[in-house]
């Protein structure tokens, strides 16, 4: 039996969901294959007979019952990767860094980039160095994203790069450690190690606490996993370490995974059971990072359903209130109840400083109940900006894709926030090439393109994933060429919407938030408006309007004013009037 194997079955077989004990238990298991006189994995026959013989002994000096109870009530904290206690056949320094340089790569979603952040403000605690310099490396981490098959595919071609860099590598140095982090940790699970041997780690979404240990492992020539996914793992009490720092925005995590199920669609199994972080840990760290030197502007709140929000950590709001949805929405689980929502959440957010721009992303359109919509229109700082993604215009696609709307209650959801939420700018998702769409279902997603006019989109061809669904029950029947050729037709039709809904902005005052050098030119600046949409301008000086007299100019992190005078379907131009403030900003539209 492989180690991992060995890990997994123990865990299916007790059942158990919470990580701390699991993983503990998962370190006993490991240790009955580092006392095996190789360093490299024996046969399959081997383990299970070793594992056999001495599983009464490892019993005896194993953890007893009170240990499992003492870890399943101990709070959040103790499960920190400050370990404080560790099992017996690792020492204590074996689990720090050593100064040990990782690099860290990420790929996919921005949820990717903070967990990459929160991976890597578990090692540094541990006594780690971070590189930026490939060469310099002593571990290297991938970050990954299993959505689409081409996503993988890269990670593959990326992970045969670096086996030429761990072959090249002079025995002088430490032996170089490669570590696969994420959803395709997740997804692959054992297949990764078997497939590529140079993989040293394997840390799912919900393992990162792990990494220590799991680096301390490798260290002694073995592969190390732990793909165990979590009810209750926020991360809550992790301080992500922004990896830059003079950037004007910030990521803050609220919640994690989901519960939708979407047929086409490998998250829930990626990345589990949908949980939110507590209220009062986010709003933490939103003040800390708000406080922080040197930031802050935009803060965005990020989960894979970021308005599905429910904090259940405080008894006293636990209460029998049933979940408000948007009108013609259903959920595919069980109604939930009680908990913090996430217009109190926006509301408590928005009132921390009210200079910054809040934003949140992705939201699903089944959580947009009028107390949402309504904060977001009286909220100066919270941004006028829904994306809200609909992935076909088609009611029997939807059916099929088990979304819980018809294309009427999507379009309905559409009207009522652009009449609650005057100058909302919208933007989508959609899959062309969906199991069993035909001809007219396409054409009802170029016509729910062309009636709703997005402001951005992103577009992708349906690339069937297995373990979901669809995989199991419907037929990935549209040939690759003309899923290709609908996706052409989705974004030409996306452009040409996109122009328009963007060229009513020319001759509007916009309040832009500067971002810095415009990368095409050097005497641009470049910024975004409210509705995230990018505005180039001339860099120019500008009277200050809470300086009367001063001439200033445009620095990253300011908000000023900008009269739009051309559009397009990505970017907005226009020239500079005055420097401003949120608050006492003037914007006409
Ligand atoms: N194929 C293509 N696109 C997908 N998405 C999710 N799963 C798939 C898949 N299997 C898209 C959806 C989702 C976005 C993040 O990725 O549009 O909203
Ligand atoms: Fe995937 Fe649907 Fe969940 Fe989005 S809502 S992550 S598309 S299952």
């Amino acid at each position: 039996m492989h180690p991992l194997q060995c890990v997994l079955q123990v865990q299916r077989s007790l059942g158990w969901g919470p990580l701390a004990s699991v993983s503990w238990l998962s370190l006993r298991m490991c240790r009955a294959h580092s006392s095996l006189s190789s360093t490299t994995c024996p046969s399959p026959e081997r383990q299970e007979d070793g594992a056999r013989k001495d599983f009464s002994s490892r019993l005896a000096t194993g953890p007893t019952f009170q240990h499992f109870l003492k870890s399943a009530s101990a709070p959040q904290e103790k499960l920190s990767s400050e370990v404080e206690d560790p099992p017996p056949y690792l020492m204590m320094d074996e689990l720090l860094g050593r100064e040990r340089k990782v690099y860290l790569e990420t790929y996919g979603c921005q949820m990717n980039v903070n967990d990459t952040e929160i991976a890597w403000s578990i090692l540094q605690k541990s006594g780690y160095l971070r590189t930026s310099n490939l060469q310099e490396a002593d571990v290297i981490l991938l970050v990954t994203c299993s959505i689409r098959e081409k996503a993988e595919q890269t990670i593959w071609n990326r992970l045969h790069q670096l086996k030429a860099l761990k072959t090249r590598r002079p025995r002088s140095r430490v032996p170089l450690r490669i570590g696969i982090l994420g959803c395709m940790a997740e997804r692959l699970k054992e297949e990764i190690l078997n497939r590529e041997k140079m993989v040293d780690v394997l840390a799912g979404p919900d393992a990162y606490r792990d990494l220590p240990r799991l680096l301390a492992v490798a260290e002694s020539g073995q592969q190390a996993a732990n793909v165990l996914l979590s009810l209750d793992e926020t991360y809550a009490d992790v301080m992500p370490v922004q990896t830059s720092p003079s950037a004007t925005s910030a990521f803050v995590s609220i919640m994690r995974g989901c519960d939708n199920m979407c047929s086409y669609c490998i998250v829930p199994f990626t990345r589990g059971r949908e949980r939110s972080r507590p209220v009062a840990s986010i709003l933490e760290e939103v003040k800390k990072l708000s406080d922080s030197p040197g930031f802050l502007a935009v803060m965005t709140l990020l989960g894979q359903n970021v308005n599905s929000f429910r904090d259940n950590s405080e008894v006293q709001f636990n209460n029998a209130v049933s979940t408000n949805l948007s009108r013609g929405f259903a959920t595919n689980y069980k109604a939930k109840q009680g908990g913090l929502r996430f217009a109190h959440l926006l509301d408590q957010v928005s009132r921390v400083d009210p200079e910054m721009r809040i934003r949140f992303t992705s939201p699903h359109p089944k959580d947009f109940p009028d107390e949402v919509l309504q904060l977001i229109h009286e909220r100066d700082n919270i941004c006028k900006q829904i994306h809200l993604p609909a992935q076909s215009g088609s009611s029997r696609v939807l059916e099929a894709m088990r979304r819980g709307y018809s294309r009427e209650a999507y379009v309905e959801l559409v009207h009522h926030i652009k009449e609650s939420i005057p100058g909302v700018s919208l933007s989508s998702d959609f899959i062309a090439g969906f199991c069993g769409e035909t001809e007219e279902d396409h054409v009802q997603t170029v016509s729910l393109l062309r009636e709703v006019q997005y402001n951005m989109g992103f577009l992708f061809a349906y690339s069937m994933r297995q373990k979901t669904r669809a995989y199991h029950r419907l037929k990935d029947d549209v040939p690759e060429e003309v899923k290709l050729r609908r996706l052409e037709e989705l974004i030409t039709v996306f452009r040409e919407e996109a122009t328009k809904a963007n060229q009513m902005s020319v001759g509007c005052t916009q309040l832009v938030l500067v971002e810095g050098l415009s990368k095409r030119s050097a005497t641009d600046l470049c910024g975004r408006n409210d509705g995230n949409l990018k505005v180039i301008f001339p860099d120019a000086d500008m009277e200050d309007v809470n300086n009367p007299g001063l001439r200033v100019r445009a620095q990253p992190g300011d908000y000023v004013l900008v009269k739009i005078t051309s559009a397009s379907s990505q970017t907005l131009r226009g020239h500079v009037l005055c420097r401003t403030t949120l608050k006492d900003s003037s914007a006409n539209c």
